[in-house]
């Protein structure tokens, strides 16, 4: 058996007995163990405490590492991604700087349209390359599970071959993937005056091979204006729910969409954005089993108000954040930044920040049984800091890499 003990540990954060989902106060809660020890077995967390209580049998394996003055955290649980896709999109950026509207930048072939026809063009392991390429960045960055979806390939083929791209990094990637198809990203132009010639092409071509290819975990649909409409939406969850996929689905990103409400009817597990929320959304989130997901780095990036989370927590919902990475809306998959912009912009506590990143992100994902805290028999996904005051330090020092090391299975990688 291959074991490892990590010693003196500062502060080692997030140490649960009990799984749960948390909402409203309970995200305040982040149990902590000062001047403490964790052990490895064969990838899995083995057992933790304190110094002072350390087994002698304990001090004999040979495989040590001592984290004095260091914290030690769950690895984040980055239940929200788009990080299969083929090129960058920085002329929009720039485009959007000189003033440039939505509008025109979709006229001159830009936004999720421009990503899919460079999706279409490339080659399935131009696209795996890549991926993977940016699986290992975020996993440096501390992301020890992560969800990704389709939706830049709107044509049976491009969503199918994005899905398999998904598929193959499930089973190469060190740590755990979702896969989420989203062929309800937008609709493509051929598309556009016939809504249902659309969502029939997902209900009758797309949904059956992904079924029986099991390349999906979960549905989505952009429920927004301009894009899927809440009966469309319903329609299309439905549609993957047949197939046992639960829906976690975008919703008020840009506008009062009723996305919250069409998932919280649905069961969704997760709706995710949530820039733009009224009273009657925030009620139906927090009486419901609907964790809502806040992408604090995309609303930054668009230059738009950020997610309500005082309003949300304060109102008892169940809240995760994540990266959504994306070429378009969130280049980054820096988790790190996510909890920081959270407490920065959004007043969340770094409790609260690091519970929505960690436990609340696995939920999202269902992943809680293996990921998201410290706890005995999940597996040994941490993050080791380097030497710093406190958790708070983390969002505090926004920009400076707090991480000393990156542990996945019960290597340092
Ligand atoms: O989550 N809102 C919809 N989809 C992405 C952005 C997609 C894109 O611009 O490529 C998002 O923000
Ligand atoms: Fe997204």
């Amino acid at each position: 058996m291959a074991s490892h003990l990590i010693t003196h540990i500062k502060l080692l954060v997030n140490t649960r007995t009990e799984n749960r989902l948390l909402r409203g106060t309970e995200l305040a809660e982040l149990p902590c163990i000062e001047n403490a020890y964790m052990l490895v077995e064969d990838g899995i967390i083995a057992g933790y405490g304190k110094m002072e209580d350390i087994p002698a049998s304990l001090l004999t394996v040979t495989d040590q590492t001592d984290a004095t003055g260091q914290l030690l955290l769950p690895c984040w649980c980055d239940s929200h991604t788009h990080l299969v896709f083929a090129a960058s999109r920085e002329e929009e950026f720039v485009d959007k700087i000189k003033g440039l509207s939505y509008a025109e930048i979709a006229a001159k072939g830009g936004g999720i349209l421009n990503s899919a026809r460079k999706l279409n063009e490339t080659s399935e392991s131009e696209l795996l390359r890549l991926a993977l390429g940016r699986l290992n960045e975020i996993m440096q960055l501390g992301t020890g599970a992560v969800e990704i979806k389709s939706g830049y390939g709107l044509s049976v083929e491009g969503e199918l071959k994005m899905l398999r791209v998904i598929k193959k990094l499930k089973e190469i990637s060190p740590i755990p993937v979702k896969a989420t198809f989203l062929g309800a990203h937008t609709y493509p132009e051929a598309y556009r005056e016939n809504h249902k010639g659309y969502i029939d092409l997902i209900k009758n071509e797309m949904l059956p091979q992904i079924a029986k290819k099991e390349l999906a975990d979960y549905i989505d649909v952009f429920c927004e204006t301009g894009f899927f409409s809440p009966e469309e939406t319903e329609i299309i969850c439905r549609a993957g729910m047949a197939y046992g996929l639960k829906p976690k689905i975008h919703a008020n990103q840009l506008h009062l969409s009723g996305g919250v409400q069409t998932g919280v009817k649905l069961g969704a597990l997760s709706v995710d954005h949530l820039e733009t929320m009224d009273e009657d959304a925030i009620t139906a989130l927090a009486n419901s089993g609907t964790i809502g997901t806040l992408l604090p780095t995309a609303a930054f990036f668009l230059r738009m108000p950020f997610q309500p989370a005082r309003r949300l927590i304060d109102a008892g919902c169940a809240v995760a954040l994540a990266s959504d990475f994306n070429p378009g809306s969130s280049p980054s998959g820096n988790m790190n930044l996510v909890v920081s912009m959270s407490c920065i912009q959004m007043k969340m506590l770094p409790e609260e920040a690091i519970n929505a990143a960690t436990i609340n992100g696995a939920y999202a994902m269902e992943l809680h049984d293996q990921l998201g805290s410290i706890t005995v028999g999940k597996k040994a996904n941490c993050i080791l800091t380097k030497p710093v005051p406190s958790p708070a330090y983390l969002p505090y020092a926004f920009g400076s890499n707090n991480i000393d090391r990156v542990m996945i299975g019960g290597e340092w990688t």
